[in-house]
């Protein structure tokens, strides 16, 4: 009983005789159906906001930490592709969190349904104490939520609980083709000339939509991320996970002991992908660095039309990884460009000679996924996914990488050129300056 004298704090100001029947008829619920925790009550008796049991504060956060602060919130997702359930994508203290439960509103009357989530931090920790966590919520059989609160008891007030729609319960618009999702950008962000270049051959590739987990950028790229925003081509989406976790710039906790990995990338990975699961035929996990440049075809719709025909039951395609150091240049002077010299960055024109493979190292891979297909993914690989792996050749495609160099120590003459961005030249360099004129750098 004592639980259902909490639960009627909620109801502060009603009678004690409405009190009984509400705690009755909740008890009777509980007692009926023994697996689902419903507590129906009939309004028709009194009078009560509808609303009050949705009276949680709706949070229009990308990250909203609970108050156990081991818990953090990034958005649930209907999906009902095996079982009925919310997903919600969240950050956990794989230690510390061992309960929490998903308490329903519906968004007409007074009824609320509480279960208990089952709790699936991803596999792919490497040893950090938070990582990506999907909450599994079974969802009322008959009525369909729009909003979740998640707490770590089934009782208590509810009413200041940060309160999360559902989405993706109906599937919005007509899809684009393609949506790159750039995990995350951070550190005052100031390359700017790679971005611009990048965007500009994601267009030339097919891209419909670049989504980019912000941290931090600096002044003059927040202006070149405006223009982008204004063009309809990039989406930002906040990620200041610093605020409230170490993140390190490392990938395995033994190189940087902090709170998470990689400024949480594999949190934002999923959310992306489940973000656009119904507006994006496909979607490209690839950094800010990269381009999966086809060379077998012109773009990236041919490429794709290609190989799903030949893998009908594929859901990820992986491309590898080559190292396009940015340290070794490759005279331009052929290429009208001159106007670009006081643009802070890397130009990746220069940049067109790749190292070779590592013997017996794990070569990384890149992917383009079916987002109805995944579901769970982590930065080479998808962890789970409803369809086949596609390793595909070098001869289709590559992941161009213009960064640090892997193996600095290589003579010149052991590097492989490699133009096949060249091909791009004069669509790509006329885009460009004209996007660099535009924003007048
Ligand atoms: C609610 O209570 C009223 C009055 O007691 C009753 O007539 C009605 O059938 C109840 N409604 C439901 C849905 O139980
Ligand atoms: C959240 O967004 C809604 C609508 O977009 C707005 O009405 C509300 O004030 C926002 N809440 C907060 C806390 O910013
Ligand atoms: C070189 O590019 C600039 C724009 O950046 C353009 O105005 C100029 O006409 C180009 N010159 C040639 C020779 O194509
Ligand atoms: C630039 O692209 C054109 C085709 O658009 C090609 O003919 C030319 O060879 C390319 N330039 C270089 C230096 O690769
Ligand atoms: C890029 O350049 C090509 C060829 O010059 C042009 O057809 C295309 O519309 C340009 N794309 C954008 C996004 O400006």
């Amino acid at each position: 009983m004592s639980s259902c004298w909490k639960k009627s704090n909620v109801v502060a100001g009603v009678s004690i005789a409405i009190f009984v029947s509400i705690m009755s008829l909740s008890y009777l619920q509980r007692k009926k159906l023994t697996s689902l925790w419903v507590y129906e009550i009939n309004t028709s008796s009194i009078v009560i906001p509808t609303t009050k049991w949705c009276r949680g504060i709706p949070s229009n956060n990308t990250i909203t930490p609970l108050k156990d602060h081991r818990t953090f919130i990034i958005a649930p997702y209907f999906d009902n592709r095996k079982n009925k359930v919310t997903r919600v994508i969240a950050i956990v203290h794989h230690n510390d969190v061992k309960e929490l439960y998903c308490w329903f509103c519906h968004p007409s009357n007074d009824e609320i349904h509480i279960s208990k989530a089952e709790i699936d931090v991803h596999p792919d920790r490497f040893d950090f104490p938070y990582g990506a966590t999907d909450l599994h919520c079974p969802e009322p059989e008959d009525w369909e939520p729009r909003y979740v609160s998640i707490h770590w008891s089934p009782d208590g007030n509810i009413d200041h609980l940060p309160l999360f729609e559902i989405k993706n319960r109906e599937p919005e618009g007509s899809p684009v083709d393609f949506t790159v999702c750039i995990s995350t950008m951070f550190g005052e962000y100031n390359n700017i000339l790679q971005f611009v270049q990048t965007v500009e051959m994601y267009r030339i590739l097919g891209v419909g939509r670049v989504v980019i987990y912000k941290n931090s950028c600096s002044p003059l790229m927040e202006k070149v991320l405006d223009f982008y925003i204004a063009e309809g081509v990039v989406e930002i989406i906040p990620w200041p996970i610093d605020s409230y976790l170490k993140v390190s710039s490392r990938w395995h906790h033994s190189m940087d002991p902090k709170d998470i990995g990689y400024y949480g990338q594999i949190t934002a990975l999923n959310d992306c992908v489940y973000r656009n699961m119904y507006k994006s035929k496909y979607v490209l996990l690839n950094d800010v660095d990269e381009i999966i440049l086809p060379i077998k075809y012109a773009n990236w719709k041919t490429m794709m039309q290609n190989l799903q025909e030949q893998h009908p039951g594929a859901a990820v395609f992986l491309f590898e990884n080559h190292i396009f150091p940015k340290t070794v240049f490759t005279p331009t002077d052929m290429f009208n460009i001159s106007s670009w010299s006081a643009v802070p960055g890397v130009n990746i024109l220069s940049h067109v000679i790749r190292e070779p493979d590592r013997k017996n190292f794990f070569n990384a891979r890149k992917m383009i996924v079916d987002p109805k297909k995944v579901v769970q993914t982590s930065v080479h690989s998808i962890l789970h996914a409803y369809g086949d792996n596609i390793y595909v050749p070098m001869d289709v495609a590559l992941v161009y990488h213009c960064r640090v160099p892997l193996q600095a120590n290589l003579p010149r003459e052991s590097l492989i050129k490699d133009t096949t961005l060249w091909r791009y030249n004069v669509s790509l360099i006329g885009n460009v300056s004209k996007v660099l004129q535009h924003i007048a750098l």
